[in-house]
């Protein structure tokens, strides 16, 4: 139970296969109370119906994890019924279609802008709104989710793999202004999953079969996999850890030709 009354935010779930589904299901089993925030207030059946196995839960629609106001009204909320927190994850990205489709070189200003905005500065944003609202507990832990398209050129990914560098980068920036506090901030790279997110990403089967193939366990990772590194990163098992990007990919990221 290292989670064992804890309270964490998950931000970011939309349904059995988000990767944000898989963290809930290993904090819930290792003892955690969970807070959810979720996009469109349409979708409440569906979430509620989604995390009625995660007893004592709560839920609250975020639209936009990237405009300052929507989340500081949420989080305002979140605080206010629930008392300050010990971890939030961060598990949100979004980039045009049309920039995953086309070659990288005809990014447009607006879907540079656009993805970077939503999948790298809402983690800045939820980090500065947490700690404003003095909405974390003392050794809090902050964990967002990136890809080794940050690093590597993954056809397709294009500037997703922008916005993640820009993730990554943030997460090294933030622990170290958060650490002051006591405060951990850390990413989990996840190999491939298929997810909704992750279908907008052209050939993504074939991604897929290259890790089966190249990486050292020959096999994909799952959402629970992903989940446990996140819990771990959340518990203080991993007090010692910040400012890290840690991969949960089968070691695909270590090989080279
Ligand atoms: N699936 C993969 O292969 C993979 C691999 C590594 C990292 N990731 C990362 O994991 C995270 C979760 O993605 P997923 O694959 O579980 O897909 P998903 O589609 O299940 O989750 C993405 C979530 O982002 C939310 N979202 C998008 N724009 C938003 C906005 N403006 N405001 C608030 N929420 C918004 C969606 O509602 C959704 O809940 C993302 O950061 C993604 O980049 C995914």
């Amino acid at each position: 139970m290292l989670l064992k009354d804890k309270k964490i935010v998950i931000m970011g779930i939309r349904n059995k296969w988000s990767i944000a589904y898989g963290i809930a299901k290993s904090a819930y089993e290792n003892g955690a109370k969970l807070i959810f925030t979720y996009m469109g207030e349409e979708n409440k059946p569906k979430i509620e119906q989604l995390i009625s196995g995660f007893e004592g839960s709560k839920t609250y629609v975020l639209d936009n994890a990237a405009d300052d106001d929507l989340v500081k009204e949420v989080f305002t909320k979140i605080k206010e019924e629930n008392g300050k927190v010990d971890g939030i994850v961060h598990a949100i990205a979004h980039a045009n279609t049309e920039d995953l489709h086309n070659d990288f070189i005809y990014t447009s200003r607006e879907g540079f802008n656009h993805a970077n905005d939503v999948s790298a500065y809402s983690f800045v944003l939820t980090a500065r709104m947490a700690k404003e609202l003095d909405m974390l507990n003392e050794n809090a832990s902050l964990v967002t989710l990136t890809y080794h398209g940050s690093t590597k050129v993954l056809e397709g990914y294009n500037v997703m793999g922008i916005a993640k560098a820009a993730l990554e980068s943030s997460v090294r920036y933030l622990a170290e202004n958060l650490g002051k506090e006591g405060m951990r901030v850390n990413a989990v790279s996840a190999g491939p999953i298929k997810t909704l997110s992750a279908k907008g990403i052209k050939d993504f089967g074939s991604i897929l079969t290259e890790v089966e193939k190249r990486a050292p366990l020959h096999r994909n990772v799952t959402t629970t996999q992903v989940g446990n590194v996140a819990t771990f990163l959340l518990s203080e098992m991993s007090d010692a850890i910040t400012g890290q990007v840690v991969y949960a990919d089968s070691g695909y990221n270590i090989m080279g030709v």
